[in-house]
């Protein structure tokens, strides 16, 4: 399996539909103004108060950022988080705040503001090093990004181990991967890593998780290996509700 395939099967909409869910669930449990990227983003706030927020998802950064009175140009790519983020809009009444551009990163259009930022997006992007210079040429004041540090699927390893034995596992992009990437094209950023206590919400429901796997086995027509895929992924939840701790690096840097 190609790290490609991975990428390719990102935006179709059974994932986007985990994930959006996940999003939602985070955005309502979330308090924006706590958050370290959403300070990171209003403290380099100029007099224009303009952001470019990159895979928006269903906005939870958005939303709060228009609310405090921020000219958001939201870039969406997929049609399940756009759904979301345009009720979003309609629901606070910030269709004039934010621009939703559905696309990805980078985009055709030139675009201009004060910060530019991506929370966990970079790790499906093809061209990490393009997506970042397409963020400084749209930037004045400061860049900022969210990655992983512990590896989100990591869990696959011990799928891959039991079905794919000859083959790598799929993997994300992480703190480790990106940030000798950026300091080989000389952008010396901050970092600050924060710790989350809680399990990894990404993939850890295997009844959400089985067909979106089976599909990518192709196991979906083999009742056994399919039994032994929803065992495996049963014991790998047990496992991820007892690690208690994701960590998150938040990544900036003046263009
Ligand atoms: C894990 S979600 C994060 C959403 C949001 N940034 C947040 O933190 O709530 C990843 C988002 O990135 C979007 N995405 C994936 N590849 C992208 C690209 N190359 N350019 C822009 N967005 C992309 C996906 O559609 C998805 O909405």
């Amino acid at each position: 399996m190609e790290q490609s395939d991975w990428r390719n099967s990102v935006l179709t909409s059974p994932l986007m539909k985990i994930m959006a869910d996940n999003l939602n669930r985070s955005a309502s449990e979330m308090d924006p103004e706590t958050s370290p990227l959403y300070r990171a983003v209003i403290s380099h706030m100029d007099a224009d108060r303009t952001a470019i927020d990159i895979g928006s998802g269903v906005g939870r950064f958005a939303i709060p950022l228009a609310l405090a009175g921020v000219k958001v140009t939201a870039v969406e790519p997929s049609d399940e988080m756009r759904r979301h983020l345009l009720a979003s809009i309609e629901k606070e009444g910030l269709s004039s705040s934010i621009n939703v551009i559905p696309s990805l990163w980078p985009v055709q259009q030139d675009l201009h503001a004060e910060v530019s930022f991506a929370s966990f997006v970079i790790q499906f992007s093809r061209d990490p090093i393009e997506f970042v210079r397409a963020m400084e040429r749209s930037t004045s004041r400061r860049c900022v990004l969210s990655v992983h540090v512990d590896q989100p699927i990591g869990f696959l390893k011990d799928v891959w181990q039991a079905f794919r034995p000859s083959e790598t596992a799929p993997t994300m992009l992480t703190f480790s991967d990106l940030y000798p990437m950026l300091m080989k094209e000389g952008i010396m950023a901050d970092v600050t890593i924060i710790r989350e206590d809680r399990p990894s919400r990404t993939m850890m429901d295997p009844d959400k998780m089985i067909n979106l796997l089976a599909d990518l086995l192709v196991i979906k027509d083999e009742p056994n290996e399919m039994q032994r895929l929803k065992k495996l992924l049963m014991a790998k939840k047990e496992a991820g509700l007892q690690q208690h701790s994701m960590r998150t690096a938040i990544i900036s840097w003046q263009p």
